[in-house]
């Protein structure tokens, strides 16, 4: 079961899925060709601003957002390895995510990361949303969030 297909399912309630032009607009660095010490900079300047004020929107804890926030532990050993186990493991397939989202605070959740976490995220780095034909490997939950085993 690949577990990128949780984006998916994601899809069956939210609007941000559907055929929109999601072209990521031309910048003259993308996330994938900086170096490492350019992308702390990038994280610092650009990611962090524009994903705190969505997640402060969602919920004014995020008043208090850190790099540890996405990053966990990675934000203190100066890895910033992803997916972190720090944030909330996702079920581990499509039909156990579905039974998970029954739960409504699961549900608000979800459709928060699903309509604005997810596409956002994926534009700032200027890369493709998961998508089972046209982008196997893309930007997907998996990319920050572990999964809990079966
Ligand atoms: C909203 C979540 C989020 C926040 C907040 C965040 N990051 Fe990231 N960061 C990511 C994601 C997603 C990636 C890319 C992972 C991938 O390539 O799949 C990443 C990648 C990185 C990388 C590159 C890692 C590598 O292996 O090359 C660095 C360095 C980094 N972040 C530093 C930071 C710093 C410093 C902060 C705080 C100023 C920060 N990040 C805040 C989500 C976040
Ligand atoms: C850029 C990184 C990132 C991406 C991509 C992402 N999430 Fe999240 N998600 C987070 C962070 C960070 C939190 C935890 C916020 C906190 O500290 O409470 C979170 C929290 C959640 C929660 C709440 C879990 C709990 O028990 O508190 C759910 C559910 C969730 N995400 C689902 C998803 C789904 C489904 C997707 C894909 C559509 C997704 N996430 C994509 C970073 C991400």
């Amino acid at each position: 079961m690949n577990m990128k297909r949780i984006s998916m399912a994601v899809c069956l309630f939210v609007a941000a899925c559907g055929g929109e032009d999601n072209e990521p607009a031309a910048e003259p660095l993308a996330y994938e060709d900086m170096s490492f010490a350019e992308r702390v900079v990038f994280m610092n300047d650009v990611v962090m601003p524009e994903m705190k004020e969505i997640f402060v929107a969602f919920d004014p804890k995020f008043e208090t957002m850190a790099c540890t926030t996405c990053h966990g532990n990675g934000a203190i050993d100066g890895t910033y390895a992803m997916p972190s186990p720090q944030i909330a493991p996702l079920p581990p397939s499509e039909e156990a995510f579905l039974e998970y989202i029954k739960d409504p605070e699961h549900m608000r959740w979800a459709q928060f990361m699903g309509e604005q976490v997810w596409p956002r995220m994926a534009d700032l780095l200027q890369v493709e949303k998961y998508d089972p034909t046209t982008a196997p490997n893309g930007f997907s939950c998996s990319n920050c969030h572990t999964h809990t085993a079966e």
